[in-house]
């Protein structure tokens, strides 16, 4: 039976037991040690973008409209020339396997399965020749941290091409390493190392545990036979072209790639049109959940004026902050044409192994469907049309 088979005859006990992304969050943070939840939960700093990208999307209200005879709902979204289900996936998450050995794999399937993207980070655990079988080209999204040397950036880039990843994000917005201070404390080490406290940490997540003795520690496998790319997780961003790339650098990754070119961390409108005039095919308005730059605004913040300022010319995908389907008709009002869930997923998986995703595809979907009626509206096309409200915004009250 296949884990999707299982997770239809588990639907009902599970959507009650389940019902929200919160509950499976709770339930993650008490299966994974100490380590693997502070690694996932961390911000930079005083953690305040973390928390504001959740407290803004909270404050964007809308005026439902009622007599709308019979509605029929539809999720489906077209992007890059392929429809997909619904308007959200999986965002690119690195080090992978710490929250839950074989993450990847479970991710990549249920992803396919549900046929929304999933996006696979260059310093995942798992290598896009592992993954890419699992998957159609189109549901294969692979995320570039940008190599310090141009050999090793082909390499990789021909490598994802080849295992069947069609759409390319580079990663832009770490100009340098970020100080996460939960994971310093909580003494993450990469590769892990066996030490008191991860045996202890083991001995108290038993299933995590046995899991992670069947599979091996987590290690980043892409990237650990490149020599100019040798990785620990405090110095791995440091090494790479992080530091200085530029828009002439993006541009030649860009044409080294056959298939649309997504960049990743854009936060101003001058960024989103320079990488229009630089001929990408599509932005992700992100912060990188919180964990880059502890000043910036929460994405959904400056969301609105960069699409005003894109005007429909590139696709807008966004993350940050997003727990639930109404979050994701937020952010489609206020100017996304899709979006991308980190943790959440990362939670499904962490609670439930291979059923997880499947869930939390589910329980999202159902919220945005809910939603939709609720609000009188039938198609994602409609939900870009609405008009927000958004709390203590002077103008709306
Ligand atoms: C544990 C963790 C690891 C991440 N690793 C990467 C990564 O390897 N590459 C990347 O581009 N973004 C990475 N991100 C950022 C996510 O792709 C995404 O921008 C962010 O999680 C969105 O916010 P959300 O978690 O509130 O959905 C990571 C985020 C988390 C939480």
């Amino acid at each position: 039976m296949s884990d999707y088979q299982k997770y239809q005859k588990q639907y009902v006990s599970l959507m009650n037991k389940y019902p929200t992304i919160q509950d499976l969050k709770k339930r993650a943070l008490r299966k994974i040690p100490k380590v693997s939840s502070e690694y996932l939960e961390t911000g930079t700093d005083d953690e305040t973008t973390l928390k504001n990208n959740i407290r803004d999307l909270s404050k964007i209200r809308f005026r439902p409209e009622f007599l709308k005879g019979e509605l029929d709902v539809q999720l489906d979204t077209t992007l890059f020339g392929h429809t997909f289900s619904a308007p959200f996936g999986i965002a690119p998450v690195g080090l992978t396997g710490l929250m839950w050995p074989g993450i990847e794999k479970m991710l990549a399937t249920a992803a396919n399965d549900m046929g929304i993207p999933y996006c696979l980070s260059t310093v995942a655990t798992e290598t896009p020749e592992n993954i890419g079988p699992l998957i159609s080209p189109t549901v294969g999204w692979f995320q570039l941290y940008v190599p310090p040397d141009m050999p090793t950036t082909l390499d990789i880039l021909k490598r994802a091409r080849g295992a069947g990843f069609k759409q390319l994000v580079i990663t832009v917005d770490i100009p340098q390493p970020s100080r996460r201070q939960r994971t310093r404390r909580a003494g993450l080490k990469m590769p892990p190392k066996i030490n008191a406290q991860l045996i202890w940490d083991g001995i108290t997540h038993p299933h995590w545990l046995k899991d992670t003795l069947i599979n091996g520690l987590p290690r980043l496998r892409t990237v650990e036979n490149y020599n100019t790319f040798k990785m620990n997780v405090e110095a791995f961003k440091t090494k790479q072209r992080g530091s200085n790339l530029s828009w002439e650098y993006a541009q030649k990754i860009k044409d080294a790639w056959d298939g649309p070119v997504l960049l990743k961390g854009i936060m101003t409108s001058e960024d989103a049109l320079k990488a229009i005039d630089a001929g990408f095919d599509g932005i992700v308005v992100s912060n990188h959940g919180g964990r880059q730059f502890d000043g910036a605004p929460s994405s959904i913040y400056v969301l609105p004026e960069i699409a005003s300022a894109v005007n429909g010319q590139i696709p807008i995908v966004f993350d940050g902050g997003i727990r639930t389907g109404l979050d994701i008709i937020r952010a489609i009002a206020l100017g996304a044409d899709f979006t991308l869930l980190g943790r959440a997923f990362i939670y499904s998986v962490s609670a439930l192994q291979q059923l997880g995703p499947y869930h939390a595809y589910n329980i999202l979907f159902e919220e945005m469907e809910n939603n939709m009626r609720q609000l009188g509206i039938e198609t994602v096309q409609q939900v870009k049309q609405l008009q927000a409200i958004i709390e203590n915004d002077n103008s709306y009250t």
